[in-house]
This record gives structure tokens, C-alpha cells and sequence, in this order.
């Protein structure tokens, strides 16, 4: 993979950027944003860090999409932000129209890319690109799990002190507050968390998890979080790149997995080169089947909502 393309040069996208380039995990990074200049700006201003950071990453920035020409990646983080007190699933008919309006240049300028959908309600904007673009489904997902699975390591290493390198945690199923945080699989070294919390305070991890992204909106007020998501956007792009094949949570499309069809939701992914390479169906317990069919049902309300025939010939 030589060149991933940014389309929204807001504050995920300039911190995926910065972090992308850092690690010159691709040749070239191009930044888009329909603010005149912003997108440009933000690629020389980061382009202008490489000497410090040491990075021979070379960045572009325009408001035309053609710059996202032969692009291996699109990473869409464009759309308007929840404010405070708002879902992810407010701000969905708005964000509907901007990723629907990417579908004809990514297709003219990067037909062979795939796509990582970061715009929220990312469960809804993924189902729905690749709806519109018609590309298979191994090519198009979303990010979630991957920074709700980080979100509560980092609330585990809170709570007990361990390091946070020795804690694995899985999160399953909408981005939202109906997701499925595992804890059957949240060990610390290979030791059920069980061992270190008790019920009521994993209760809590729980929450504060499912919360996750309201918090820092209610704490930032006028921006959502941007770190965290960008650091999420770079593992996924690192397991691409590498073709690392790695199992991450992530937004995928079923097709009869977990007994769902038609519906994009996180599930445990094999994420390499290829994008999403497989999925891997977990034997659910009755109580976390029960949490996975209300996430899955939270998500087909949103589905149930959009005039997706209208929507993608208009
Ligand atoms: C979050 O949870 C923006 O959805 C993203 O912070």
C-alpha cells in the first residue's frame, strides 16, 4: 500500500494523518476537505513536523477529491460531529448525504481501494457506502471496536494499576450504547479479569465504556475525541499494510454470521492487506447473544429509517 487518502481534515483526520505519517506506514498521505485550504494546510503543516519526527511520509492537502487519485485506502472521517447531548445516530441523515457524495470520485480515482468508514453513526455509514458503491464487502468496514476495545484496557489499567500492554479486551456490536463489551474474553496476562475486579466495578467499565465518546464530548464540549479514534484508524492501517492478519473488532457486513443478515455491525474481524479477510463467528452466551440481537436491533432501527434506493439515485 503506497497511498491512503483522508476525506475530512477535521480533527480525526488531522490526527490520523499526524499518526499515519509518523509511523510512515505509506509512501504518500493525501488529505481532503471541502474547506478551502484547510486540507492543504493541515498537509504542510504536519509535512513541515518531518524533520523532527523524522518521517519521510510526503503529504498532499486539497479540497478537489481527484487528489485522492490511485489512493490503496480511503479512511473517511468527514461529516458534522455530534455536540454534546447528541447520539451518534443524530447527526445521521446530514452525514448519510456527505458519504453518499464521496461514492462517484472514489470510484472514479481509486477503484481498487478499501475503504475504513470512521463517520458516525459509523454502523449506518458503512452499510450504507458500500451499499451505494456496490464493492464487496471485504472492502468496506468501519471503525469501532477497535477503540471501544481500547477505551476499556484503558479504564482497566485505571482501575487495577496493571499496565495496560497486558490487558485484552473485545468489544461487539454497534458503536453506540447498546455495543457488547466481552468481558467473558477481557483478561489481564492471559487471567479473566474476574480474578482482579469484582462484578460491580466491571459493571461500571462497562458503562463508562459505552460512554466512551460522550465523555470527552462532554468534557471538550466543541469537539468530539480525535486522539483515541485516530490511534484506532492507525492499528487498523498498520494490520493493512503489514498484512498482519490481525483479530480486531470492527465494523464488517454480514451475510448469515451471527445469524444476521444485511446489517453492518462490529464483529471480531482477520484484518490484513486484502481488508476484511474474514469473520469470525463467536459461540455467544445466552446473555451476550441477548446484548449482541439489541445492538443488531438498535442498527436495523437506523436502517429501517433511510430510503437507501432514493438516497443513492438521488
Ligand atoms: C468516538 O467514539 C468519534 O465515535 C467516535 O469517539
Amino acid at each position: 500500500m503506497r497511498k491512503i487518502t483522508i476525506v475530512g481534515a477535521g480533527r480525526v483526520g488531522e490526527s490520523t494523518a499526524q499518526a499515519v505519517a509518523h509511523a510512515e506506514h505509506v509512501h504518500e498521505i493525501a488529505l481532503i476537505d471541502i474547506r478551502p485550504g484547510a486540507a492543504a494546510g493541515t498537509a504542510l503543516d504536519i509535512q513541515e513536523s518531518g524533520k523532527m519526527f523524522r518521517f519521510d511520509t510526503r503529504l498532499v492537502g486539497s479540497h478537489e477529491n481527484s487528489v485522492m487519485e490511485g489512493s490503496d485506502l480511503i479512511v473517511i472521517t468527514a461529516g458534522l460531529p455530534r455536540k454534546p447531548g447528541m447520539s451518534r445516530s443524530d447527526v445521521l441523515d446530514a452525514n448519510l448525504e456527505v458519504i453518499l457524495g464521496l461514492v462517484p470520485d472514489v470510484k472514479r480515482y481509486a477503484p481498487d481501494a478499501k475503504v475504513i468508514m470512521v463517520t458516525n453513526p459509523v454502523d449506518i455509514m458503512t452499510y450504507a457506502f458500500r451499499k451505494a458503491i456496490g464493492w464487496d464487502r471485504n472492502r468496506v468496514f468501519g471503525l469501532a471496536g477497535v477503540l471501544d476495545a481500547a477505551r476499556m484496557a484503558a479504564f482497566i489499567a485505571m482501575e487495577t494499576g496493571y499496565s495496560i500492554k497486558d490487558i485484552a479486551t473485545m468489544v461487539l456490536g454497534g458503536h453506540g450504547d447498546s455495543m457488547v463489551p466481552m468481558t467473558r474474553f477481557t483478561t489481564i496476562s492471559g487471567i479473566p479479569i474476574s480474578h482482579f475486579l469484582e462484578p460491580p466495578v466491571i459493571e461500571k467499565i462497562i458503562d463508562r465504556t459505552r460512554q466512551g465518546g460522550a465523555e470527552i464530548l462532554a468534557l471538550k464540549q466543541t469537539s468530539s475525541a480525535n486522539d483515541s479514534p485516530a490511534a484506532a484508524i492507525t492499528v487498523m492501517i498498520d494490520a493493512m499494510v503489514h498484512n498482519r492478519k490481525r483479530i480486531l473488532p470492527c465494523v464488517a457486513h454480514l451475510d448469515g454470521e451471527y445469524g444476521e443478515k444485511d446489517i453492518a455491525i462490529g464483529v471480531p474481524v482477520v484484518l490484513g492487506v486484502e481488508g476484511v479477510q474474514d469473520i469470525i463467528e463467536l459461540e455467544l452466551n445466552p446473555v451476550e447473544k441477548a446484548m449482541f440481537q439489541k445492538s443488531t436491533e438498535q442498527v436495523r432501527q437506523d436502517l429501517a429509517s433511510i430510503d437507501f434506493e432514493a438516497k443513492i439515485r438521488s
